[in-house]
């Protein structure tokens, strides 16, 4: 069987033991993985992977030292404005979802320029997860569904999955068929909870600025031999 691959999601974990296992700052780990961001991204557009969503960032994220948390904000200034035309050249649409509001404006300025500069791009999308929270994504969903209801645009009766899905800040986008966590871990951290519920997982113990399109073609080909019975027998 040789299943085609539409979604990768991958939580990018690792940056920081890559760079102290060095005996180098954590900002280190983060700009290499950074770099590694645009070679996975191309890798998987040449696999035929039609979508690929990176979690960049969590809503938790926030939570760690200001200055850890200030030198990523500084290192996404500076790749979204210079590393990103790269994947535009490569015909790679980018989209970003998440807590904007969370961010500096000057970033949210950025994220919606690329948004803006790459829509027509249709060879893949990157989707990046940028102070993203999967409870907050469907926290806001429940909102929206529940704020139509009481203005009588929407009847109770009528919501189903797909209306959820169709909400949520992924609407449009397949769910992911593989989702790939590097550096050991094995926890979603709040990642795409909903869309994630058939997918398929893949937990390397490869530290993210170390992890090689040769890996992620490794991962590609165990998948296609894997059997998804989706509840059925
Ligand atoms: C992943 O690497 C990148 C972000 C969460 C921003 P970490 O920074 O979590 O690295 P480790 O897990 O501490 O090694
Ligand atoms: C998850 O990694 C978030 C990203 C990779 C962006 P973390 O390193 O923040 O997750 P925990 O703290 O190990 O669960
Ligand atoms: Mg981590």
């Amino acid at each position: 069987m040789n299943e085609p691959v539409k979604h990768i999601a991958i939580i990018m974990d690792g940056n920081g033991r890559w760079a102290t296992k060095r005996g180098l700052p954590r900002t280190a780990g983060h700009k290499r993985g950074a770099e590694v961001v645009i070679d996975i991204s191309k890798a998987a557009k040449e696999a035929g992977v039609k979508y690929l969503t990176l979690y960049a960032f969590s809503t938790e994220n926030w939570k760690r030292p200001k200055d850890e948390v200030d030198t990523l904000m500084n290192l996404l200034r500076q790749y979204l404005s210079e590393n990103f035309e790269e994947l535009n050249k490569n015909d790679i649409r980018i989209c970003f979802i998440g807590e904007r509001e969370m961010l500096a404006s000057d970033i949210i300025e950025k994220m919606q320029y690329l948004e803006e500069k790459t829509k027509n791009n249709s060879s893949a999308t990157l989707q990046i997860a940028l102070s993203y929270g999967s409870r907050a994504e469907i926290t806001n969903t429940v909102k929206k569904i529940a704020q139509k209801v009481k203005n009588g645009d929407m009847s109770l009766e009528s919501i189903d999955e797909k209306t959820i899905s169709d909400m949520l800040y992924t609407k449009g986008i397949p769910d992911p068929d593989i989702l790939i966590r590097t550096s050991g871990e094995q926890r979603l951290s709040n990642y795409l909870l909903w869309q994630l519920a058939y997918s398929e997982f893949f937990f390397t113990p490869t530290y993210w600025p170390d992890f090689t399109k040769e890996e992620l073609y490794e991962i590609i080909k165990t998948y296609q031999s894997r059997e998804r019975r989706y509840g059925k027998i």
